[in-house]
């Protein structure tokens, strides 16, 4: 076991998620322990040990419950059980077991926007008659005109946030896909159905969610529907039921927002203890490419301050695109020129790329990231197979491109599974430049100068300064603006 992550992460310690580095991973895309060609849960438990030589102390798992999986299971139609093609709760409570016994932190995800239209809730919910308590578990209108102007996210999929129900004669709400109805947060029962549903999976051990497309979960007239001061308030209320029930659990923003806004997922330390830093995620690429810290410090200046036991989650990469919704035009044009000159690479507003390939495989450029990754103030989130410079495939559709099978060795299926290679569930990355006879993490735990090798030391002399995880930030002015440069400080 390795003596770092033990002495960082202890099971008593309520600012766990400060010292963590956090791996995200796909179950279904991980590793394939019955060979049917769908990674699954014991696939990821087999792998534990891979994480905890990395210096891994906290597994972020995407959504696993049984869904259509249309939009990759952010479409829940079941939020108490597991999908069938990952196991079973039981496999899923000795996952939980076996990663705590390794001293590591399990994040899941809570997807509390929307459902599966599959769910049985909107099931009831289309059949039952208007103003009925089951009818009113989601948004319904009858003309498609209410919350004129709200912007629709996924722009290339969908052209209005309403879709009509024949079933149910009236129009619904949907911030996503047509297949994801919005879950309405003005009715009580919604709120209690999902305080049953943290509840079932913390009381299971689970010790921290990411809340999923948090800022959508209010509809107001004459706003964007976006950041209420009604969707904070239910926040509170969740936090608060939390911290009533459970012990040293974490709560994480997904709010892709500008930063005043995102910040105030924090409330005064009394909604979400983390919260993703969107805001600096494209900034820190931007810097790259012009070789100037303008980017960085800008953004840093524009950035509030947050609660003391609060933390930013910081990011490179993640399963979406890398969004450029927080962006002026002006920098998007930017960062598609340099970033996503292929329009395929593009999608909605943003680019569905993983990090090798976004640095055109530089070794050196991958470094830097990395290195700003694991310096600036938050905790760390590595995006599984970046840690290998694994390629991707945006011809496979949707964001897929990104999320195909973890390469662990040059054999069939990059020693993903050894089912036939045409029943495994996303085809694994040939691209001669990425392929996966190269580009696998038993070639590179074989070379002490891989990148995986690398990683593996900055993640462990992180672990070493408290300053990292926990100290604050001073931009030093440097002449050169190519250079920049700051000072992270911990009780001096
Ligand atoms: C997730 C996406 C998903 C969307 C709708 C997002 O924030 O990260 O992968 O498509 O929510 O659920």
């Amino acid at each position: 076991m390795n003596k770092n992550s033990k002495k960082l992460i202890t099971a008593d310690d309520p600012g766990w998620y400060k010292d963590a580095v956090i791996y995200q991973l796909h179950i279904r895309s991980f590793f394939d322990s019955n060979n049917n060609g769908i990674g699954d849960i014991n696939g990821v438990t087999a792998k534990l040990g891979y994480l905890e030589s990395l210096g891994v102390t906290a597994v972020w798992l995407l959504p696993f419950y049984p869904s259509p999986l249309k939009d990759d299971g952010y479409d829940i139609a079941d939020y108490y059980g597991i999908h069938p093609d990952y196991g079973t709760l039981n496999d899923f409570k000795r996952f939980l077991r076996e990663a705590h016994l390794r001293g590591m932190k399990v994040i899941t995800e809570l997807v509390l926007n929307h459902t599966s239209d599959r769910h049985e809730w909107f099931q009831k919910s289309r059949n039952a008659p208007k103003g009925s308590p089951w009818r009113d578990y989601y948004v319904w209108s009858d003309t498609p005109d209410k919350y004129n102007g709200v912007r629709i996210i996924f722009q290339d999929f969908e052209t209005s946030n309403w879709s009509w129900d024949p079933v149910a004669k009236a129009y619904f709400w949907h911030r996503f896909y047509s297949h994801q109805p919005d879950l309405n947060f003005d009715n009580p029962q919604v709120r209690k159905e999902m305080f049953k549903v943290i509840d079932y999976w913390m009381e299971m051990g689970v010790d921290g969610m990411r809340l999923d497309a948090v800022p959508y979960l209010l509809e107001r007239d004459g706003t964007n529907c976006e950041n209420l001061p009604e969707t904070y308030d239910f926040l509170r209320q969740l936090r608060s039921h939390l911290d009533k029930k459970f012990k040293n659990r974490m709560l994480l923003a997904e709010a892709n927002q500008w930063p005043e806004d995102a910040v105030a997922y924090f409330g005064k330390g009394d909604i979400c203890h983390m919260a993703f830093n969107f805001p600096l995620m494209p900034r820190m690429f931007m810097a790259l490419q012009m070789e100037d810290w303008f980017p960085i410090v800008d953004i840093y200046e524009q950035i509030p301050p947050i609660p003391e036991e609060c933390q930013w989650a910081i990011f490179l990469r993640n399963h979406d695109e890398l969004t450029l919704e927080m962006v002026t035009d002006e920098e998007r044009d930017y960062m598609y020129k340099v970033y996503a000159h292929d329009h395929t690479a593009r999608i909605n507003l943003g680019i569905r790329r993983r990090l090798a390939p976004l640095l055109n495989n530089s070794r050196r450029r991958i470094e830097i990231l990395s290195l700003l990754l694991f310096s600036l103030p938050g905790t760390p989130v590595i995006y599984y197979g970046d840690e290998i410079g694994m390629g991707d495939n945006y011809y496979l559709g949707d964001r897929n491109g990104v999320r195909t099978p973890m390469q662990w060795t040059g054999d069939r299926n990059a020693g993903f599974s050894t089912a036939n290679p045409q029943k495994i569930f996303l085809p694994v990355i040939i691209d001669p430049d990425y392929h996966y006879h190269s580009i696998n993490t038993e070639n590179q735990e074989k070379s002490l100068s891989s990148l995986l090798w690398w990683i593996r030391r900055i993640i462990a002399m992180r672990k070493q300064h408290k300053a990292f995880s926990r100290g604050g930030i001073k931009f030093l002015h440097c002449e050169n603006q190519a250079v920049l440069a700051f000072v992270r400080r911990f009780r001096g």
